[in-house]
């Protein structure tokens, strides 16, 4: 029977049992006394399990010492209290099997010395066995875990919205083109043009930036409703906080109004941060330890505080008397940088601010125009030391106020009529947001780069793996 190395460490009171494990050789050390200490890792927790191998262990002379860091092993042997610090347990083998050898000791990547992140990236193929990496995995999947609890035990559904896509959401013109219309082998109509109906998709198509259109339609069925997969972005910025390929947690909510919104979001980033608090101790002291001083600290403090909430114009406000020297001038109309919302988060608020109302100019055309007719119902929440982690808004009902929208920014309607019919049949307030999922990841375990919370990342000239 094999056994996980977390059940195993996490069980008590079990010493003179036997039990088999299975995984890699993280460190090998001999003692003079004849005899070896295998850390041996599974990925199933941060720790790995010391393993001690004495002599009359049968392969013991011709395998056990030639086993380096990354061998693939299965051992069967006995639980013992342990005496070193650290573990209450160990096991002492009684039969070492070499499932996979490391061909080339010296030219494994992983060898157990401190790699920069950057080494760590130029083998992400390899780079789950570190300490880091599977830290960030696990702590990954805990808050994704998260959020589709923290979406089933209020009712929402889990929608399934399209990768490719006729419409550009954001408006940005940020799309990865999947297919072009076929210019040279399309019959001819009677007419003697190319007939465009015989291209595969009849349409161009791209890769979407965005579920939420598709999922504002299940909204207004369904109620309560969220998506969450990959999405895409050709934005040529290279960057700690941008990728071309990722993950965006979309929920959409009906019968509801801003206010709605940014409730659900503060309500959902506190439900996650305490989720991995209580799911992931050991890799949260981990990079509590070796990542980010704060790491824990800092969840901690929000789950017990209230987000501060500010109007786009009072945050302009704030921008501008505070007497910082910001690189991009500040003044109503501008779209917050990068080194703006750091501010705000950082050095005004020290905590999570939710920003309302944007001005309409600079948001996308679904969003909710303000009586003053100059700003949207818009949210974003920033974060400090990463910015903006979640952006939504209410969305436009009102069919005549989204069309006077679109038409301002030209935006052609023939690929949105579907989406205009929400307003015609049924319209009702309703509203989102969209949460940068490797943006919470960084923001949880302090990492500071996004391409090293993202399993394989794809960013301007990287697509190696
Ligand atoms: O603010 P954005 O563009 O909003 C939307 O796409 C809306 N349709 C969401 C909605 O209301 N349903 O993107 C949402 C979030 C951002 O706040 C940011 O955290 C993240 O997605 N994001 C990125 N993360 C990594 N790399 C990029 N290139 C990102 N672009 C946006
Ligand atoms: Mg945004």
């Amino acid at each position: 029977q094999v056994e996980s190395i977390d059940t195993l460490l996490k069980s008590s009171q079990r010493e003179g049992d036997t039990t088999r494990v299975q995984g890699w050789i993280r460190t090998r050390r001999d003692s003079k006394a004849g005899l070896s200490f295998l850390a041996v890792h599974d990925g199933s927790c941060f720790d790995p399990i010391q393993v001690v191998v004495e002599s009359n262990v049968n392969n013991y002379q011709s395998e056990v010492l030639r086993l380096t860091t990354g061998c693939a092993v299965d051992i069967e042997g006995t639980i013992k209290a342990s005496e070193g610090k650290g573990q209450a347990i160990e096991l002492l083998a009684t039969s070492v099997t070499v499932v996979g050898w490391v061909e080339d000791p010296d030219t494994y990547p992983m060898s157990p010395k401190r790699h920069t992140m950057e080494h760590l990236r130029e083998h992400a193929h390899l780079r789950p066995r570190t300490n880091v990496s599977g830290a960030v995995a696990r702590v990954r999947n805990a808050i994704a875990q998260a959020i589709h609890r923290f979406f089933h035990e209020r009712g929402f559904n889990y929608i399934h919205t399209p990768i490719i896509t006729a419409s550009d959401c954001e408006g940005a013109g940020e799309m990865f083109r999947v297919s072009t219309l076929d210019q040279t082998n399309l019959p001819l109509t009677d007419k003697g043009e190319v007939d465009y109906s015989q291209d595969f998709f009849g349409e161009e198509t791209f890769l979407t930036v965005s579920g939420q259109l598709n999922v504002e339609s299940y909204c207004l069925a369904l109620s309560k409703v969220y998506t969450f997969g990959p999405t895409f972005r050709a934005e040529n910025s290279n960057t700690t906080r941008h990728l071309a390929e990722f993950w965006m947690v979309e929920p959409e909510i009906a019968f509801a109004d801003l206010a709605d919104c940014a409730n659900l979001a503060e309500e959902m980033l506190k439900y996650v941060f305490k989720a991995v608090l209580t799911e992931r101790p050991d890799d949260m002291a981990f990079f509590a330890e070796r990542i980010d001083k704060e790491a824990i600290s800092r969840l901690e403090n929000i789950i017990d505080n209230d987000f501060a909430r500010i109007n786009y114009c009072e945050a302009i406000e704030i921008l501008e008397k505070c007497g910082e020297k910001f690189e991009f001038p500040v003044s109503w109309g501008i779209d917050l940088a990068s080194e703006h919302e750091r501010y705000l988060a950082e050095k005004h608020f020290k905590k999570p601010v939710i920003v309302l109302n944007y001005p309409k100019d600079i948001k996308a055309f679904y969003m909710r125009v303000n009586d003053d007719g100059k700003t949207v119902a818009a949210m974003d929440i920033l974060a400090p030391g990463i910015g903006e982690i979640i952006g939504g808004s209410q969305r436009e009902e009102r069919l005549d106020k989204l069309d006077a929208r679109m038409d301002e920014m030209d935006i052609p309607k023939e690929h949105l009529d579907w989406y205009r019919d929400l307003r015609r049949y049924g319209t009702v307030p309703h509203g989102g947001f969209g949460l940068g999922f490797d943006r919470i990841v960084s923001y949880v375990t302090g990492m500071g780069n996004i391409r090293d919370v993202i399993p394989f990342p794809r960013t301007p000239r990287n697509v190696k793996f």
